[in-house]
């Protein structure tokens, strides 16, 4: 009976424990004096200091008013002077640094109710019913929401979840064993079509700016890492691989041995007619052809693409109304064309 109390207990404190160290997952982030110098021996070393500081101003104070009162010689007061300025500079790093700290578990406790004012923390009561909180594994949806938050926000060039659902819906209903994107910026795309692949497809995005290819390289990882750990729940992502480089060359080059389903187009606008001259061979029979901004480009970057894919006997091509990232007063869409020449059309 005792022993099964002593288990409990031990288990209780076990999990409190996990549940700190969860809690303390957003921990400041260090900077090198913390690395050198840790606050509580900061703390000592500046509180002390400023005490020894005062304990020798109050002697060479008390020693310089003997001296006045003596009236024998000029008083010298460089030693008060500098006991009085170690105390006042102590004491100032001391006040500054403990306000720093309470700056900091405020900013903490902010973006704390922010992140589950959002969905990205969830709250969790232990057994002594203490709440406490924790990020959410990080997975595909959850870098989508963060990568939506961010485009809305600074306005960023993302698809945008309107174009987006309709790109998804029409990825999972080709079904590709191959899709390639053009553009991909910080992958939030990639992540759309990634998600709507069938199990063992892969997505190919080539990005010609290396900054946004690392930094889709890394969100597209992250996603990768997480649907990993829900695989056991059933979900899963395709495989989404982000190639660095300039389309118009990697497509011909690194592709052409490969039959592609899907191709979406979300580069420069004017350069959409090379892209698609540069698939055209890797094109399987019915492959679908996707370009963004088809509206609000059609009368500028877009012009030669749309009367090509739309005049060309190789494909049948219709546009799909949407909106405009994060626009829902501005129209835009989608040109979606599915390629009809086959691989008859190459003779
Ligand atoms: C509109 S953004 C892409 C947005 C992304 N598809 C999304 O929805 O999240 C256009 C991207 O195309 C890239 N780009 C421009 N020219 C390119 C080229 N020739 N080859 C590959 N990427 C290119 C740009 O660097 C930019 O990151």
């Amino acid at each position: 009976m005792v022993r099964a109390r002593d288990l409990k207990e031990r288990e209780r404190s076990e999990e409190t424990q996990r549940l700190r160290q969860v809690e303390n997952e957003l921990k400041d982030p260090k900077n090198f004096l913390e690395y050198l110098v840790p606050r509580p021996l900061r703390l000592v070393l500046t509180g002390f200091t400023a005490a020894s500081c005062l304990v020798a101003t109050l002697i060479s104070g008390s020693q310089l008013l003997q001296v006045l009162q003596r009236g024998d010689a000029p008083p010298d007061a460089s030693t008060l002077l500098v006991n009085v300025t170690g105390t006042v500079l102590f004491a100032a790093l001391f006040v500054a640094d403990q306000r720093a700290a309470e700056a900091r578990v405020e900013r903490r406790t902010q973006v704390r109710a922010a992140q589950i004012r959002l969905g990205d923390r969830e709250v969790l009561v232990n057994a002594e019913g203490e709440r406490m909180s924790r990020l959410k594994e990080v997975d595909a949806d959850w870098i989508l929401r963060r990568l939506e938050r961010w485009g809305r926000r600074d306005v960023m060039p993302f698809v945008g979840p309107a174009k987006g659902a309709i790109l998804a819906g029409l990825v999972a209903e080709r079904a590709p064993s191959l899709a390639v994107e053009v553009g991909t910026l910080a992958g939030y795309s990639a992540l759309i079509m990634g998600k709507a692949l069938p199990p063992g497809a892969r997505l190919i995005s080539i990005e010609s700016d290396w900054k946004w290819a690392l930094v889709a390289k890394r969100f597209v990882w992250q996603a990768a890492q997480g649907e990993k750990r829900s695989k056991a729940e059933g979900e899963r992502m395709g495989r989404v691989d982000v190639w660095w480089g300039d389309a118009r060359r990697q497509l011909p080059g690194r592709l052409s041995n490969q039959r592609i389903d899907v191709l979406f187009l979300d580069g420069l606008p004017r350069q959409y007619l090379e892209y698609l001259q540069a698939a055209e061979p890797a094109l399987a029979p019915g492959a679908l052809v996707v370009a963004d901004n088809a509206g609000v480009f059609a009368e500028g970057g877009l012009r030669d693409y749309l009367a090509y894919v739309r005049s060309s006997p190789l494909y049948q091509s219709r546009f799909v109304a949407s909106t405009l990232e994060w626009r829902d007063d501005v129209p835009d869409g989608l040109e979606v064309s599915v390629f009809i020449g086959g691989d008859g059309y190459r003779q």
